[in-house]
């Protein structure tokens, strides 16, 4: 006899469930969330079986023989760098954004790299059918690579074909949102179904040793269930981010079991498909314009590498009662901050203004060391009075006004010295090894010495 099918709601933002149906979930507080499911079981290949009597399991101590998990690389050099070395046989990946940003065509290229070097990649679409995944290879390239292609939605099946033959180094499911499990009554791309596709695939990864790599759409204010619920079940997280109106694509590790996490991979989307960048100081900084008031060069880092950036802002009288404060690739809290600073310790005055502030190139910064690049465009904004062209700045802002130290300042001024920056305005302590460098120190205790400073130096 079957047992009698259950309805719960879940919520599709945070998956959490209840009994009865409301109009706001009480765990995530998201309005209009909750979804009407049938629970019906486990997942097919998940091999729970209810009322069994548990096998005893072994206790093993801490110490023990270990090794570094052996890995493979992906062939594209930025790739390998954000999953920490290359992929690890048996792990499950995430890889999330927004559709069209090229989640597909990073995969594709992925697959066919690893077919062409010998491995065993299968490609799994749920989205597109054979024929518009062949012209996508086609265009960039890769269709003489042998990979094993499917267009294909059920669960089961999948399983099915990935039992069939040698086990595959790879497998790429795009997307995780499009598979059903027939056992399941929900409708595909609910927490349900997703989540069972992804229990039902990591299990197979585990047991056969192939990686799985999970595609999952992620819209601007997290409408689409999925990606998030199933976070903390892979290795791996990885988010592919980046503006559309911008052809710089940023490949950022959120969560890695097997390596660093903030590290990230930089490409470029041209017309044959995506290109990866080496040096990314070089990309963001690619079209300066020649001494305009509100630009900084930050020199930042983003996982293990620097990275230099343009912060602009722009510093405009307003008609407004409530003056417009706009951020885009920055915390906008952390600019009220850091107005509210300049105001009360360097005695600026931004009330009757909009303040504007934008990193160029569509890169997102959360390091708190680019208070002071921040601080010197708008300072620079607000009196217009260009910055030297070649100076770079970075330290955090405290409250006080005191300029902090940040990490990796050496590797910071190296990458500056690089790209032919002769000047850098850094916090009083820190270490700071210039040996071999043609970059003048500018090193700065207070904020309100920007002002005086930052804008005569030569
Ligand atoms: P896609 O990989 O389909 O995105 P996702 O899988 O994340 O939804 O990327 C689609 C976008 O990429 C589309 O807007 C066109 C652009 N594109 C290029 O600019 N050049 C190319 O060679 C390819 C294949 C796509
Ligand atoms: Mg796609």
């Amino acid at each position: 006899m079957t047992k009698p099918q259950r309805n719960t709601y879940v919520c599709q933002s945070c998956g959490a469930t209840s009994a009865r149906w409301a109009g706001k979930c009480v765990a995530c507080g998201e309005w209009n969330t909750l979804v009407e499911e049938t629970d019906a079981g486990p997942p097919p290949g998940s091999g729970i079986v209810a009322r069994t009597k548990g096998r005893v399991v072994r206790l093993e101590s801490l110490k023990g023989s270990t090794q570094e998990a052996p890995r493979f690389s992906t062939g594209i050099e930025e790739l390998n760098r954000v999953t920490g070395g290359g992929i690890v046989p048996g792990s499950a990946m995430l890889i999330g954004g927004e559709p069209g940003i090229g989640k597909s065509t990073l995969l594709l290229q992925l697959t066919a790299n690893l077919a062409r070097s010998g491995r065993r990649a299968l490609y799994f679409s749920g989205e597109e059918a054979i024929a518009q995944v062949r012209l996508r290879a086609e265009r960039l390239g890769l269709a003489d690579a042998p990979v094993g292609l499917a267009s294909e939605t059920n669960l089961s099946n999948i399983l099915a074909t990935l039992a069939e033959g040698k086990a595959p180094d790879l497998v790429v499911i795009d997307s995780i949102q499009t598979l059903w499990a027939d056992t399941l009554d929900a409708a595909p791309g609910t927490v349900s179904q997703v989540r069972a596709a992804a229990q039902s695939l990591i299990r197979y990864a585990k047991m056969a040793g192939s990686a799985v790599l999970l595609v999952g759409h992620v819209t601007k204010d997290g409408q689409i269930a999925g990606p998030k619920v199933i976070e903390h079940m892979v290795d791996t997280v990885l988010y592919f981010e980046g503006d559309r109106g911008h052809p710089y694509r940023i490949l950022r590790a959120v969560k890695n079991r097997f390596g660093p996490c903030d590290e990230i991979g930089v490409f470029e989307m041209v017309s044959g498909g995506l290109r990866e960048v080496a040096n990314p100081s070089e990309l963001f900084l690619g079209d300066r314009d020649a001494a305009a008031p509100g630009a900084a060069v930050f020199a930042g880092i983003e996982g293990t590498r620097p990275v230099l950036v343009e912060i602009q802002a722009l510093v405009a009288p307003s008609g407004l009662g409530t003056p417009r404060r706009a951020v885009v690739g920055w915390d906008a809290n952390r600019l009220s901050m850091l107005l509210a600073v300049l105001e009360t310790r360097a005695g600026m005055s931004f009330s009757g203004h909009d303040v504007y502030l934008n990193i160029a190139g569509g890169l997102k910064i959360a390091e708190p060391a680019a208070d002071l690049a921040a601080a010197a465009a708008l300072v620079s904004s607000i009196s217009n009075v260009a910055l030297p062209r070649d100076a770079v700045y970075f330290g955090e802002v405290s409250l006080s006004g005191a300029v902090r130290a940040a990490s990796l300042q050496t590797a910071r001024l190296k990458e500056a010295s690089k790209l032919g920056f002769g000047q850098a305005i850094l916090p009083e302590s820190g270490e700071a090894d210039t040996s071999g460098l043609k970059v003048k120190l500018s090193r700065l205790s207070h904020v309100k010495l920007l002002a005086e400073r930052a804008l005569t130096c030569d």
